[in-house]
């Protein structure tokens, strides 16, 4: 079958009405003109003219135009104003072939118009420690939007900025030290956490360990082998246990992927002198410090951030200067993307804007942080943030497998088969109960909420899948058919199949706004409605038992395509049966 080219049916109608605006010399900004989707009449109402021609003289005449403009289009089948709205109905044909076109493979994904190199930074959990709640949004968001922005054509280049220097690790290897600890030592991360824990409260409060912890920290950044060698063990145990986290949870992050602090350490020095050079950093009580003269601190009085303390140890910000020059300079990325807690936002706005300073962020580069809102426990209180404290990811796991497999055991007798199963369903309903959420939102998390089969869960989306491979393997039986042999057809014949159709064509622009936007859910929103319609029209249509059968099989072909792609990169594995 030949592809038909598809004109974008929303931005065509969107330029027709713009480009009657401007024929009448009225300007206005096109994102003005928005075509929401209709829910009673019509399949899209636009919104906000009226806005615009309130103050117009001849409103009516122009608001005539642009109904006739509207018309002439091809793929409209009727136009209708009804208070205040201007609702338009979507020709079956061009709904029709859109859905041929798809079927086609081709998604309508047109990647040339995505041609930016983004590095995304997501979740960069600090080691010593194990992953916990408090990074479950920046990894589950940050691997999904990864993944959406690579798939609509972006170069993508992920990174887990790991916390594995600073003044933390001074504290955690004298710890380390003091309790007989070396580089052979045979410990695990368990142990090492316990020890992290210990050595912050020491750090705090006996001034000793803090004077003894700076200075091991400072042997550390002058590459003391003794000191280097125990650090490396620490490293070394932590990341292990990150990369097992993250190929158990189906994170896409490999060792590869993982450039932490102590990597930009060697850029440091020649960032200082840069600096020093261009009389931007100022030596102040024995640190170095830039002030900011476009923020205030506490006190009102102009920001300083020191880049070098007293004793030559750089700071925080320091290495993230480093690695926004690294990114931008050698990587060649024209963006960055965080996915960092929003505690950091001014961190991460100064970071930028003494790297904008010192000159290192080339033309039409640019970062953005996306920020979320918090996880609340059922109290509806932020679970604790100190160190330790957390609820540990691999416990979340443990307890959502458990409560799964409770329920199946008696379904599924086969060992292996139901490990799997289950495996699969708590690994999906974890991140889905996370990436459904707008991250915006503070929410709260309650295991018997993540594995539940109600409204827009993994587990209803799971079951729609799995029904449509049943219905199309009960196809391939009773007929002893491929369904590579299938026609590739559609046609409409039905309103209920006409609803699955008309939304299984806004792949492309939800995918998009999803990943430009950063919002995972607005992908899981779509594949749960998508799942809603299939519902709906397979209750009401007795697809193998049509006469059209060949047709309506290729639209639930395509739905299960769609819900498996867009799971995929959300990061969730389908079952095909269970
Ligand atoms: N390691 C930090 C933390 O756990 C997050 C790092 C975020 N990324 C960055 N480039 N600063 O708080």
């Amino acid at each position: 079958m030949k592809n038909k080219i598809m004109i974008n049916i929303k931005e065509s109608i969107i330029n027709d009405i713009y480009n009657i605006f401007n024929l009448y010399k009225i300007n206005i900004i096109k994102k003005k003109i928005i075509l929401r989707e209709s829910k009673l009449f019509g399949d899209y109402k636009i919104d906000g003219i009226f806005n615009i021609l309130k103050n117009i003289s001849n409103k009516d005449i122009l608001l005539n135009k642009i109904i006739e403009k509207i018309k002439k289009n091809k793929f409209i089948e009727k136009v209708i104003l009804i208070n205040n709205f201007i609702n338009i109905y979507l020709s079956n044909e061009y709904i029709e072939n859109n859905i041929l076109n798809m079927l086609c493979n081709k998604f309508n994904i047109n990647k040339k118009i995505n041609t930016n190199t983004i590095v995304i930074d997501y979740s960069s959990p600090n080691m010593a420690k194990e992953l916990h709640i408090g990074h479950i949004r920046s990894t589950f968001i940050g691997d999904s939007i990864s993944n959406i922005l690579k798939f609509i054509g972006n170069k993508v280049i992920k990174v887990s900025h790991i916390g594995d220097w600073g003044i933390n690790f001074g504290m955690i290897i004298y710890e380390f030290m003091i309790n007989g600890f070396n580089e052979y030592s045979d410990i695990s991360i368990y142990d090492i956490e316990k020890l992290y824990i210990k050595s912050r409260i020491k750090y705090l409060n006996d001034k000793n360990f803090n004077k003894n912890s700076n200075i091991i920290f400072k042997k550390l950044q002058d590459k003391n082998t003794y000191i280097t060698n125990i650090w490396n063990k620490i490293i070394k145990i932590s990341i292990m246990n990150i990369l097992r986290i993250y190929k158990i949870m189906n994170i896409s992050l490999k060792l590869n992927n993982i450039i932490g602090e102590s990597y930009y350490q060697k850029f440091i020095p020649e960032i200082i002198d840069d600096l020093t050079n261009k009389n931007i950093l100022k030596e102040y009580n024995g640190s170095k410090i830039i002030f900011l003269k476009k923020f205030k601190n506490k006190e009102n009085k102009i920001m300083g951030i020191i880049l070098q303390k007293k004793d030559g140890t750089y700071l925080y910000s320091s290495t993230e200067i480093a690695s926004i020059k690294y990114r931008l300079n050698i990587l060649k990325a024209n963006k960055i993307i965080y996915y960092v807690d929003s505690r950091q936002s001014d961190h991460i706005k100064f970071s930028y804007e003494i790297s904008k300073i010192a000159g290192y962020i080339p033309k039409n580069s640019y970062i953005e942080h996306h920020i979320f809102g918090m996880i609340l426990n059922k109290d509806n209180k932020p679970f604790k943030t100190r160190d330790g404290d957390l609820l540990k990811l691999i416990d979340i796991i443990k307890e959502v497998k458990y409560k799964i497999k409770k329920d199946l055991k008696y379904k599924i007798k086969c060992k292996r088969k139901i490990n799997n199963i289950v495996n699969n369903l708590s690994i999906g309903s974890i991140k889905y109960f996370e990436l459904s959420k707008n991250r915006f939102n503070n929410y709260i998390f309650k295991i018997d909420n993540i594995i539940s089969i109600n409204k827009n869960t993994f587990f209803y989306i799971q079951y729609t899948y799995i029904r449509i491979c049943s219905l199309i393997n009960k196809y391939k039986i009773k007929n002893k058919k491929n369904i590579s042999d299938l026609k590739v057809e559609f046609k409409i014949y039905n309103k209920y199949e006409r609803d699955l159709a008309i939304n299984i064509i806004n792949f492309e622009e939800k995918i998009i706004l999803s990943g430009n936007n950063g919002l995972p859910n607005i992908l899981c929103d779509y594949i749960y409605m998508i799942s809603t319609k299939f519902s709906i029209f397979y209750e009401k249509c007795k697809i193998l038992e049509t006469n059209t059968i060949n047709s309506k099989l290729n639209l639930i072909i395509l739905t299960s395509k769609i819900i498996k792609i867009s799971l995929n990169l959300l990061g969730i594995k389908t079952l095909n049966k269970i």
